[in-house]
């Protein structure tokens, strides 16, 4: 199977927050920002593998900044590395000011995600070769985040996680 790039699954959705969707203080509910990642992140995972995807976990999410009722929010998704069925999906979520148009970052999150048969069942998918900077920066942690999460799982013993013990050592 050919290699392809993080760019090639490169994913942007954009949306506004309506009053629904938001918490006793008119920001935007964390849980429905995990499901519009969870959708972005299934496009981007998607693009990657051009297979069925399901979200196998959500490694990390940060709520840094609150997003208010009203916001123009995009969220930007990448895979960043790819294994054998599963991928790593980042994604940077920014806001839109009103008035000047100038985007901060709020949030950011990494999913895992596994490519499967028509049955569920994981299947291979391409490798991925990272071309810039911050992509071979995430390519190379994503296999510590991995074991982290296998860890935490249940599915992986600590002492077979080797790469992620070095970071301690
Ligand atoms: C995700 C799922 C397909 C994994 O199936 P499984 O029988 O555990 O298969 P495996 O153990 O072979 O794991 C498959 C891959 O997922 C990875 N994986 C499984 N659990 C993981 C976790 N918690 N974190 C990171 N990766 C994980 C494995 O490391 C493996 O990766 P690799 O093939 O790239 O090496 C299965 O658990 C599933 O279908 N879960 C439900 C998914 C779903 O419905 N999501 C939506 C929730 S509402």
């Amino acid at each position: 199977m050919d290699a392809k790039t993080p760019s090639q699954s490169f994913t942007t959705v954009t949306d506004m927050v309506l009053p629904s969707e938001t918490n006793p203080l008119n920001n935007l509910f964390g849980g429905e920002l995990l499901a519009r990642m969870d959708r972005a992140a299934s496009i981007a995972a998607r693009r990657h593998s051009r297979r069925i995807v399901v979200t196998a976990s959500v490694n990390h999410v940060a709520f840094n900044r609150m997003v208010p009722l009203g916001s123009v929010v995009t969220i930007e998704a990448q895979v960043t590395r790819s294994f054998k069925s599963s991928m790593e999906v980042y994604m940077d979520v920014w806001v839109e000011d009103r008035e000047s148009g100038e985007r901060t970052k709020a949030n950011e999150a990494i999913y895992t995600f596994v490519a499967v048969d028509d049955t569920g069942r994981p299947i291979q998918i391409a490798p991925i070769t990272p071309e810039t900077e911050i992509e071979k920066q995430r390519y190379d942690a994503a296999l510590r985040r991995k074991q982290l999460s296998l860890v935490l799982a249940g599915k992986m013993k600590a002492k077979d996680a080797t790469e992620l013990k070095a970071l301690f050592e």
